[in-house]
């Protein structure tokens, strides 16, 4: 199976369990650690919970909060890379206003059904879900003024090809505002995979200066890498152990270089 193949099994089978159970938690890290993990949890406040249905937060798998980190002015496009359950999209939607319009891409049908569910409950009619993959987003050059996208560009093995995919998309003066797993330094590579076991959204996370150097490629300005959480390695102290890794040994070359970082980078004027 491809990694493509096996992103989309992982988040299939996230949707059903919203729609099933409603337990749409542990969604990025091992389910050995239980619900409320530190990637997660507790990224939306009362405020914006408020002002969705329960079955798009419980969706929830990102690992910021673009929307509240990003300008958004009423009239304006706004397309989300990898829309998932639809929270980014939602949240979108109401701050851009009935004249704007907000458009979720994803390639898993299961997360799609539940995007749209999720639409209907919260009855917002300036909103559309599209099938897609953000290698080949599925829309016109120059039609968004804004491209977010919540821990998914990191699942990505092909990241030039996304960077440019938005750049092409966006319109010129249009602003791109990401939350992602990003890497801060070196970390050796057999240490990092052992993390990796612990948190999916950590595989594939890019260095710093990889991410802007890949932004700059694509052709973009003004680019901002801002951290909204350090992971340490006591977080995952219980699963690795679990799994036989000397916590102690690796915690030197891993505490504190996994970050959620927001990243913002323009397609110039
Ligand atoms: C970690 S979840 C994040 C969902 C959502 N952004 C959130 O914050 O809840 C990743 C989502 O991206 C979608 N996805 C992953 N790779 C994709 C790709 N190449 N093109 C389109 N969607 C993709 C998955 O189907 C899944 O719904």
């Amino acid at each position: 199976m491809d990694i493509k193949d096996a992103v989309k099994e992982r988040y299939a089978k996230a949707a059903l369990r919203v729609v099933g159970d409603g337990q749409g938690c542990c969604g990025s890290v091992a389910s050995s650690l239980g619900c409320g993990d530190p990637i997660t949890s507790n990224l939306y406040d009362e405020a914006e919970r408020g002002q969705l249905p329960e079955t798009a937060v419980l969706a929830s798998l990102g690992c910021g909060n673009p929307t509240a980190l990003a300008q958004l002015n009423p009239g304006e496009t706004v397309l989300d890379l990898g829309s998932g359950g639809g929270i980014d999209v939602l949240l979108s939607a109401r701050r851009v206003g009935p004249s704007g319009k907000a458009y979720g891409l994803d390639m898993t049908d299961e997360m799609l059904a539940l995007a749209r569910q999720n639409q209907r409950k919260a009855g917002l009619e300036n909103v559309e879900f599209l099938k897609g993959e953000m290698e080949n987003i599925p829309l016109p050059d120059a039609s968004m003024d804004v491209i977010i996208s919540n821990c998914v560009i990191n699942l990505a093995t092909d990241k030039d090809r996304v960077l440019r995919e938005a750049f092409r998309v966006l319109k010129p003066g249009g602003r791109l505002a990401v939350s992602d797993v990003v890497v801060r330094g070196e970390v050796p590579a057999e240490v990092r995979r052992n993390v990796e076991l612990w948190a999916g959204c950590i595989a594939g996370a890019l260095q710093e200066e990889e991410y802007r150097s890949k932004l700059e490629g694509a052709g973009f300005t003004g680019i901002e890498v801002e951290p909204t959480r350090t992971y340490h390695v006591e977080e995952a102290r219980e699963f690795l152990a679990a799994k036989g890794i000397d916590v102690d040994a690796i915690a030197p070359l891993v505490d504190g270089k996994f970050i959620s970082a927001f990243v913002r980078a323009q397609k110039a004027a």
